[in-house]
């Protein structure tokens, strides 16, 4: 960091700032977690500069010797660790990787059966708002009503009736597991191709805490940053008879040069995931969200679905009487960072919803356990209740902040390396 120093104090005082944040905050962020020093340096890394497109020993520029034995490893890696036959570690992001998946093997206007939004899908599975909906036509399932739950015979009515040539699972706030089995039956029933974006899960897959879904999908995609603890970035892994039309949706379809520097902490991040201490994160990581949903519950806060089977814990705050920003703007005056999440059947606006949504990558990351995940319910709790009591909320902002300083973050992993960045 001295250069950065040397040229842009700025820049580098907010890097400092962020990382004293990280220390001093509590991450609840179901859709992040800390990424480890050795994957940032590979981010920071020389491999930044260097410009290809294509791929290893079929470039378009000359001087990608390392380059493409950094992507080489990135995919043998990758491979190794989920079983696929095939994978693409050139997504800039699980948006870019999802859209080269409908783009690889389906044409514009073709039809897609996936989980709408308001029951926990993503974006990028045809929302109005995200560029996927204007080009393929999509229809959506739901949950249900009553357990909140993936009804898998509604899905199976809907896939006969709409006919899609593709069928998507995966969510962005889904708590529950996902038959996978069931759902790719459903998808060869109706000749469809069946596509499973795991951006949340691709840790607890990846450490073999939650099933896998790639024996049962012709497509499989997931963002590096989220459960996996990597940097940015998505990867794509598909059967092998796919593996050429899911590389060109890629280059040149979708995305012009590949970031090696991306691709590089992709490799470093899928090494970390084989090592036994990434295994025993993602370990603590579904106990921890088990035992906050529990606490919560004790509390007497409905959690839908009645509980969590990943890392995700949804909380529906429509009984305390406030909706799911204003939860979300308190928790983060004392230090809690959380994110407001529409929740099924969900009456609020967007921007008004009644659910919170908890993840417990972040707090596992810090080897956190048990005891933490009362003491992190019972701040929650404190805080909601006493929303607009300046005293009581300063007290629950130091409680947080004496519970941060005794896990550190970087220090989990490098015990004398204490901050992510340092003068
Ligand atoms: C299910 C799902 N798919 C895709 C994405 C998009 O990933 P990215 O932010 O890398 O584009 C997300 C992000 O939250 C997600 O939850």
């Amino acid at each position: 960091m001295k250069h950065l120093m040397a040229v842009d104090s700025e820049l580098f005082d907010l890097a400092l700032m962020e990382a004293d944040r990280i220390e001093t905050t509590l991450d609840l962020i179901a859709a992040e977690s800390h990424a480890h020093p050795a994957v940032m340096e590979a981010l920071g890394s020389v491999f930044t500069t260097k410009t290809t497109e294509g791929y290893p020993g079929r470039r378009f520029h000359a001087g990608c010797v390392h380059a493409d034995t950094v992507e080489t490893l990135a995919v043998e890696r990758c491979k190794a660790l989920f079983g696929a036959e095939h994978a693409n570690v050139q997504p800039h992001s699980g948006t870019s990787a999802n859209l080269a998946v409908y783009f690889s093997v389906l044409d514009v206007g073709d039809k897609i059966l996936s989980m709408d939004l308001s029951a926990g899908g993503h974006l990028s599975h045809g929302h109005r708002a995200s560029v996927t909906s204007r080009c393929f036509r999509f229809e959506h399932y739901g949950v249900d009503a009553k357990s909140e739950c993936i009804d898998y015979e509604d899905v199976r009515r809907r896939a006969k009736a709409f006919g899609p040539k593709m069928i998507v699972a995966g969510a962005s706030s889904y708590p529950r597991l996902i038959d996978y089995g069931k759902m790719a039956k459903i998808a060869k029933e109706v000749s469809a191709y069946f596509f499973v974006d795991m951006a949340h899960l691709a840790g607890l897959v990846a450490a073999g805490v939650i099933p896998s879904p790639v024996p049962h999908s012709d497509f499989v995609s997931f963002s590096c940053y989220k459960t996996l603890m990597g940097g940015r970035g998505g990867v794509i892994l598909c059967r092998d008879p796919f593996a050429r039309k899911v590389d060109s949706a890629i280059f040149p379809g979708c995305q012009g040069t590949a970031a090696v520097n991306f691709i590089a902490a992709k490799a470093v991040a899928f090494k970390l995931a084989q090592t036994e201490e990434f295994r025993r994160i993602q370990r603590l990581t579904l106990e921890n969200a088990v035992n906050l949903a529990a606490a919560l519950e004790e509390k007497r806060y409905r959690i839908v679905t009645g509980g969590t089977d990943n890392h995700q814990v949804l909380m529906d705050l429509s009984g305390q009487g406030v909706s799911g920003a204003t939860a979300e703007t308190v928790l983060e005056s004392v230090g809690i960072v959380a994110n407001r999440n529409v929740i099924p059947g969900d009456a609020g606006r967007a921007g008004q919803v009644s659910g919170l949504r908890l993840g417990t990558s972040a707090v596992a990351a810090r080897k956190m356990e048990r005891p933490e995940m009362d003491r992190i319910a019972d701040l929650i709790c404190r805080t909601i209740e006493n929303r607009g009591q300046g005293k009581m909320l300063s007290a629950v902002e130091s409680d947080v902040c004496d519970l941060c300083r005794a896990f550190p973050v970087y220090s989990v992993w490098q015990k004398n390396d204490t901050m992510p960045v340092g003068r």
